[in-house]
C-alpha cells in the first residue's frame, strides 16, 4: 500500500490531545502527517518526517480533520425558495412546508432523488466534508420510508430513520394510529437498513410522549437513537433524549437552566444547527451555557429544503463563531470531533494516529480563517480514507 505524506503543514489541528500542545485540539505546528490512504500512520515534526512514496508539500497551509456533518436530511425533492422568502418577510415557521416537500419526494423517481442528492453530496465534499448523516422522513409511508433509508445508507456514512418527522397526511385524524405505523410495520421495513432512529419531538411535530414511544420501540430493534428538540419551543425533547441516552438532541434552540444541567451531565451530545436559526430568523442556541457547563457540542448542516438548504460546514462555523460565541477552536472542534461523537464514531473528526485518513488542507495558514472569511472557498484539496470492497464505507453506520 503506498504511503502518502503531508508535508510543510504550517498549523496541524489532530483533535486528538495526545498529538501536540496537549489541548484538545492537539495542535502542531511545521507538521508532517502520513497515511496509507486510509489510516493516519504517523504525525510529528516536519523535520522528522518519514520518508513517503508520495509526497505533498502543503507549503504552510493549516490541515484540519473532515468535517462530519452529523444531521442531514439530504434525500429530497423539490425546493421551498418561496417559503424562505415569506419568512424573510416576516412569515414564523412552523413545520407545516415539511408536507410539500413530502409531496414533491413522493413523485420523485428513485434515480432522481439520488441524482439530486448526490449534488448536494458533491457540494459537501467540495466544502471539506467527510462524513455525512443522512435521514429519511419525506415520504411517510412504509415503502417510501424504507426507499429513503435505502438511499440514505447508500449515499451516506450513518443512516437514520425519521418516520416519526411529521404525521403523515394520510393520517392527520388518526395520529394514534400513525405513531403505531412507525413504531410497528415502518421500523421492521427500515431498522436492517439504518443505524439510528430520529424523532421530530417539538410542537406541531410529536409529543414527548409520542417520542417516547417510537424511540423504545426502535431502541428494542437495536438501533441507536437522535431526537430533533427544543426547535421551536420549550417542548421537554431534550430531558427525553438524555432520559432514553440517545446519542445526540439536535437544534436545542429553547433550553432552559434544567436542559443544559441534564445535557451537562450525560454523554448525549447536543448538535447545534445554526443554518437553521440564520433561515428561520430564530434566536440562535445558547453555544455558551452548554460549553461552560462542560457539555459536548457538535455543529451540523441540518441541510434540508425548508430551514436550512446549506451543504457548507465552513458556513456554519462562521454563523457558530459570530453568532454564538463559539471560539473558532470550539467550532471546529464541534464540527468535527464533536460530530463525531454524535455519531458515536472515534475513528472521524480526528487525525491522531489510528483515525481514518480523512484529510482537509485548506487555503489558508491557520483554520481560524474558516470563520475570519465566510464565503470564501477555503478547501485547497480533500483526501477521504478509501473506501471498502463494492463502494461501501466499512466503518459502522454505513453498513447496518
Ligand atoms: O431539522 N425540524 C424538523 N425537520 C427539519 C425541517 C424540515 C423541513 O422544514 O422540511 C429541521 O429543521
Ligand atoms: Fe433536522
Amino acid at each position: 500500500v503506498p504511503t502518502h505524506l503531508f508535508d510543510h503543514i504550517g498549523e496541524l489541528t489532530t483533535n486528538d490531545p495526545s498529538c501536540g500542545d496537549g489541548t484538545p485540539m492537539g495542535r502542531l505546528r511545521d507538521a508532517a502527517l502520513l497515511t496509507d490512504g486510509e489510516s493516519v500512520l504517523w504525525v510529528g515534526a516536519s523535520a522528522d518526517a518519514p520518508a513517503a512514496d508520495e509526497r505533498h508539500d502543503v507549503q504552510g497551509a493549516a490541515v484540519i480533520p473532515g468535517f462530519v456533518d452529523s444531521h442531514t436530511h439530504l434525500v429530497f425533492a423539490g425546493e421551498r425558495s418561496d417559503e424562505f422568502e415569506a419568512r424573510m418577510a416576516g412569515e414564523r415557521y412552523d413545520g407545516g412546508g415539511i408536507a410539500r416537500t413530502v409531496a414533491a419526494t413522493r413523485a420523485a423517481s428513485t434515480e432522481e432523488l439520488a441524482t439530486a442528492s448526490a449534488r448536494r453530496l458533491f457540494e459537501m465534499a467540495a466544502a471539506g466534508t467527510t462524513t455525512v448523516e443522512i435521514k429519511s422522513g419525506y415520504e411517510l409511508t412504509v415503502t417510501g420510508e424504507e426507499r429513503l433509508c435505502w438511499l440514505a445508507r447508500e449515499l451516506g456514512d450513518a443512516a437514520t430513520f425519521l418516520g416519526a418527522h411529521v404525521v403523515a397526511p394520510e393520517y392527520a385524524r388518526d395520529r394514534d394510529g400513525y405513531v403505531e405505523l412507525v413504531a410497528g410495520e415502518m421500523l421492521r421495513a427500515c431498522a436492517p437498513l439504518v443505524r439510528f432512529a430520529d424523532v421530530f419531538c417539538d410542537a406541531g411535530a410529536f409529543s414527548v410522549d409520542e417520542a417516547r414511544h417510537v424511540l423504545a420501540a426502535a431502541r428494542a430493534a437495536g438501533l441507536d437513537l437522535r431526537v430533533h428538540a427544543n426547535q421551536l419551543g420549550p417542548t421537554g425533547g431534550v430531558g427525553l433524549a438524555v432520559e432514553v441516552g440517545a446519542a445526540s438532541v439536535d437544534h436545542c434552540t429553547y433550553l432552559d437552566g434544567r436542559d443544559v444541567e441534564a445535557l451537562s451531565s450525560s454523554s448525549t451530545v447536543a448538535t447545534l444547527l445554526p443554518g437553521a436559526e440564520f433561515a428561520t430568523r430564530s434566536p440562535y442556541p445558547p453555544a455558551r451555557a452548554l460549553l461552560d457547563a462542560g457539555a459536548t457540542v457538535a455543529l451540523a448542516t441540518d441541510c434540508n429544503p425548508g430551514t436550512s438548504y446549506v451543504t457548507s460546514m465552513p458556513f456554519v462555523i462562521a454563523l457558530a463563531v459570530r453568532e454564538m460565541h463559539m471560539s473558532a477552536d470550539e467550532a471546529l472542534w464541534a464540527a468535527t470531533r464533536g460530530g463525531a461523537a454524535a455519531l458515536r464514531r472515534d475513528d472521524v473528526g480526528r487525525l491522531g494516529v489510528g483515525a481514518r485518513a480523512d484529510v482537509v488542507v485548506l487555503d489558508a495558514p491557520r483554520a481560524a480563517f474558516l470563520a475570519y472569511r465566510p464565503g470564501s472557498p477555503l478547501v485547497a484539496s480533500v483526501a477521504r480514507a478509501r473506501r471498502g470492497p463494492e463502494g461501501h464505507d466499512a466503518s459502522p453506520g454505513r453498513r447496518a
